[in-house]
């Protein structure tokens, strides 16, 4: 049996890394986690935003009966320690590394492990809740080195789209950014 160093490495994306792979990897394939939400709530002053503008990008928040689509993808082995080094990395900007198993359907998991990145609300970086409009105002109001704001909301909201996935937060956000934006 593989060790659980030597076991292939899973890490579940479900903000950028739905329709943006960062890393070398063997495979991906679409799935979901089960007890957390996704949400707005975290605020980026390195990648879609800058210190005193941040911006907002998603964290999970534990929901028992809830699930979250997303993205697993089984990393190229030789990768493995650069991967897991830049994704810790952004630890600095806020995120945890929890486990997580990623299943296609009820019944079969794509992987018993996955890891997942989430955004405490302990961190500096944290924002919390907000009313659509007004996280919405912020979205197209912020930009950062990776680019605007709203085009990190749109590629998520068109990539859950394309899943098949419905997420009403990330629906629903989309839908005012697009109203602000004409
Ligand atoms: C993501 O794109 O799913 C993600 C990556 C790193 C930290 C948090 C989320």
């Amino acid at each position: 049996m593989a060790s659980r160093d030597t076991a292939p490495l899973w890490v579940f994306g479900y903000g950028s890394l739905v329709w943006r792979p960062a890393f070398p990897h063997r495979r991906r394939e679409a799935g979901y986690v089960v007890g957390w939400k996704r949400r707005f709530w975290q605020g980026s002053t390195d990648h879609r935003g800058v210190p005193g503008a941040p911006g907002r990008v998603v964290t999970l928040l534990r929901a028992p009966g809830e699930r979250v689509a997303g993205m697993a993808y089984e990393v190229e082995p030789a990768a493995r320690e650069r991967v897991l080094a830049n994704l810790d990395h952004r630890e600095q900007g806020g995120y945890a590394r929890h486990e997580a198993t990623v299943y296609r359907t009820p019944n079969d998991a794509v992987a018993e492990r996955a890891l997942i990145y989430v955004a405490t609300p302990d961190n500096a970086n944290y924002l919390g809740p907000a009313p659509v409009d007004a996280i919405a105002r912020q979205v197209v109001a912020s930009r950062g080195p990776s680019g605007p704001n709203d085009e990190y909301v749109l590629a998520l909201d068109d990539a859950l789209r394309d899943l098949g996935a419905d997420d009403d937060h990330v629906r629903e956000l989309a839908a005012h950014v697009r109203a602000l934006r004409r």
